[in-house]
């Protein structure tokens, strides 16, 4: 087998179809100050949680060929529509190189507070994008990691919120329509009474107050940046790849206009965005496809 890449200067990728990612990203920074960080906003074929598998795959391929380019020594697949549909594809395209993506990591941050929670009767709710729900991903894997542990499959209800990413991505964090649209989409999720939701978007952490709004008090909102950071430490440390030293630069890229990424990233980071570069993801497809 090929051997991984040891150079700890090497930057650690990060995708996702828009902005949602940055959630990731964000906690990434601030959890590995030394660490060059690429982020990829594919706003151009954004949003991914409307589109079929087939074509969610295409898109995760030309990101990950382009990040390979790059030469990282990690990918974040920071997005769940993608890591429900291609996070095998992005996995053989890379390997050596490490590929953690958002379901695992969420699922199993999930099924950790619930054990923590030692409640009789366990229900996890399950939110995300159109393709994420009919995959089927979230328990798909909550049942795997459950087996695993010997612990008994708790209840699951899914339930997809398309216009929660046009919320987010517009900034429409709180107020007025985003309680509408929570409460609209929640009213089943409520009835059902789960002592933990996943956030399974990576765009809904920041629609997360006006969620739980929505929710019964007391449940506990999951996310995945918590995990993803754990786990891309470890992976690092224990494979010897991790950087130590100097200040780590973090470069954004926009598959769309750079303008629209730098008001809305910004926006979120809350923070001026000096550097966000263009990409043409369609230069990174593959020929021999
Ligand atoms: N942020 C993405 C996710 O985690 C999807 C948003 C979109 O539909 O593009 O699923």
């Amino acid at each position: 087998m090929e051997a991984l890449p040891t150079d700890v200067t090497r930057p650690i990728g990060v995708f996702d179809s828009g902005i949602g990612g940055l959630t990731i990203l964000k906690e990434l920074r601030r959890a590995l100050p030394h660490e060059h960080l690429i982020y990829i906003g594919d706003l151009a074929h954004s949003p991914y949680g409307s589109k079929a598998p087939e074509t969610v795959k295409r898109f995760a391929s030309q990101i990950t060929r382009h990040l390979l380019s790059r030469k990282v020594k990690l990918i974040v697949v920071a997005c769940n529509t993608a890591s429900a549909t291609a996070g095998e594809t992005v996995r053989q395209l890379a390997a050596p190189v490490p590929v953690l993506e958002v379901v695992e990591q969420g699922a199993a941050e999930a099924l950790r507070v619930l054990e923590e929670l030692g409640e009789e009767e366990a229900r996890i709710g399950i939110l995300g994008t159109e393709t994420t729900v009919t995959s089927g991903i979230y328990p798909d894997t909550i049942r795997m990691l459950a087996d695993r542990r010997g612990i008994p499959v708790p209840a699951m209800q899914q339930q997809a919120c398309p216009l929660f990413v046009p919320l987010a991505e517009e900034g429409l964090w709180e107020g007025e329509l985003p309680d509408m649209v929570a409460r609209h989409y929640l009213d089943d999720m409520k009835a059902f009474q789960p002592q933990v939701v996943i956030l399974g978007c990576t765009h809904y952490p920041l629609l997360s107050r006006t969620i739980a709004r929505a929710l019964p008090a007391g449940t506990r909102l999951i996310e995945s940046a918590p995990a993803v950071v754990k786990s891309v430490k470890l992976i690092l440390e224990e494979a010897g790849m991790a950087a130590t030293t100097g200040e780590g630069l973090t470069e954004y890229h926009a598959s769309d206009s750079v303008d629209t990424f730098q008001r809305l990233a910004g926006r979120f980071l809350d923070t001026h965005l000096d550097l966000v570069h263009h990409i043409d993801l369609d230069a990174c497809e593959d020929r021999e496809e």
